[in-house]
């Protein structure tokens, strides 16, 4: 049987829920810490503020006995031995990640510590946080021998949030020393040693009692490197397949089976190779913008990055001059349009590409009816129903009478919808998918004018390379 430890996770956004709802799941007592009054009175009550699979069951499991929500922090830190510090890091105004909120945290935690504790970054932050941690908590007075900072980033999706952190790829920890290890080593010795997997309500997913998660053991300054790599890395996947959706488009060719024979070579790997309207969320755009800064601080040239938000921000122009070439003019044309969160599977809207580009297609004079399966009442609040905007209960209303039907998120159930019900619904059956749900085939088959990424039947004709190159 492994040990229970005592664990405060400060934060309680996507990270931080999840991370404590999963640590009362795999066997330790959790102290949940926000400041906001609202958010806690919500969790304690069973609430839950964010669209995630199995993290509703898992609150109720442990919500009266093994996870307590406050808004105490000194408290937390006196009970526990490892503090999570899982706060937000925004975007600064030069892209730099801005650690106010770590700082105010390692500030406030310092004033209780008076045994050993472990503090654990679990926030996406730049190398040499760790750093300034200790700094900060030594300034206010704590004899070094009382704590260490470590760093055990999240490689967490949302949507399948609560699936990724029990059955991770694997388990980083960065310690500078093995007092701090055993500890983080506890705290996983459910998930590493296979006995959560054996328990016969456990979460089910892809790692068992026979193939547990690896646990990697390095350097603090390297586990917070893996974790802005990790993320700059698949953000460069997704442009570069993105740029070859383009160069496809041209030459004719279809990316999803160029993408399939590139992902084919173990070396590449298949994931990350969807061409689309571009990344978004609440973590690429953000992560790619502070890992350029931090190489830039360390005077490393890492135009790399550059270029894939480069391409990031072409990829949704691309897509906008699409709809334009398809429907001529756009003042006073109807769009309907599916999807609103940043990808499927989450009522997240944050740096979701839809949502700037429905912004654009409302400055053009479209009038534009909208729906998503889960992020409409977010949407509101940044794009509040007007003349020109509203919201549908269901796909087939946002396409009634529309003159083109725009697909912006890829959610399963827009690839189950009935196409002739759809060809009926729409005013012209033009469908300008942004998601490549729809095999071409079918779609021609059924009668629309289909335009997806990178697939040969786009605005730009085959042609256009054969007359460059005869
Ligand atoms: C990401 C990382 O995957 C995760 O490890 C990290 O902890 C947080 O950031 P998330 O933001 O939840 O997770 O979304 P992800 O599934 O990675 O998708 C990010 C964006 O890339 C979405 O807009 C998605 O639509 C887009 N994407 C993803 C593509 O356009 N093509 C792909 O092949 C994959």
């Amino acid at each position: 049987m492994t040990e229970k430890i005592t664990i405060a996770v400060v934060g309680s956004g996507y990270v931080g829920l999840v991370a404590s709802v999963c640590f009362a799941e795999i066997g330790h007592r959790v102290i949940c810490v926000d400041n906001d009054e609202s958010k806690i009175a919500m969790l304690r009550g069973g609430e839950i503020p964010i669209f995630e699979e199995y993290l509703p069951e898992l609150l109720e499991r442990h919500r009266n006995t093994s996870i307590e929500f406050t808004t105490d922090l000194d408290a937390a830190t006196q009970k526990a031995q490892a503090i999570f510090v899982a706060v937000g890091t925004p975007q600064s105004q030069t892209g730099s990640a801005d650690l106010s909120y770590v700082d105010a945290v390692a500030s406030q935690i310092a004033r209780s510590i008076t045994e050993y504790k472990v503090i654990v970054e679990k926030s996406t932050v730049p190398v040499y946080t760790n750093e300034w941690i200790s700094r900060v908590i030594e300034r206010n007075g704590v004899p070094r021998e009382l704590f260490d900072v470590t760093s055990n980033p999240e490689f967490l999706r949302e949507g399948t949030a609560v699936v990724d952190f029990l059955h991770g790829d694997r388990i980083v920890i960065g310690v500078d020393n093995e007092r701090a290890a055993n500890l983080l080593r506890k705290i996983y010795e459910p998930l590493t040693s296979g006995e959560y997997y054996q328990m016969a309500d456990s979460v089910p997913g892809a790692r068992s009692e026979a193939d547990p998660p690896p646990l990697l053991q390095t350097s603090t300054k390297a586990a917070e490197l893996i974790k802005h790599a990790s993320n700059a890395f698949l953000a460069m996947k997704i442009s570069f397949i993105n740029v070859v959706s383009n160069i496809c488009e041209a030459a004719g060719a279809d990316v999803e089976e160029v993408s399939q024979g590139i992902g084919s070579d173990g070396r590449i790997g298949p994931k990350f190779l969807k061409a689309g309207i571009g990344y978004g969320g609440s973590c690429f755009p953000k992560d790619v913008a502070a890992f350029r800064y931090v190489a830039e601080q360390l005077g490393v040239d890492f135009g790399l990055l550059r270029e894939v938000e480069k391409i990031n921000a072409d990829q949704k122009r691309r897509f906008f001059q699409k709809v334009r070439s398809a429907l001529w003019t756009f003042r006073g044309k109807k769009l309907g349009i599916l999807g609103l969160a940043f990808k499927g599977g989450t009522d997240d809207i944050r740096e979701s590409p839809a949502i700037e580009l429905i912004s654009q297609f409302l400055k053009e004079g479209c009038i534009v009816s909208a729906y998503d399966p889960a992020a409409v009442e977010r949407t509101k609040e940044v794009l509040p129903p007007s003349g020109t905007l509203s919201y549908a209960k269901d796909s087939y209303e946002a396409a009634t009478d529309a003159d083109a039907l725009l697909i912006l998120t890829d959610w399963r159930e827009f690839t189950d919808l009935d196409l002739d019900r759809l060809r009926y619904t729409l005013r012209y059956p033009i469908v300008i998918d942004g998601r490549n749900l729809f095999d071409r085939a079918i779609m021609a088959e059924k009668g629309f004018t289909y335009l997806s990424v990178g697939r040969a039947g786009g605005v730009h004709a085959k042609d256009a390379l054969s007359s460059r190159l005869s």
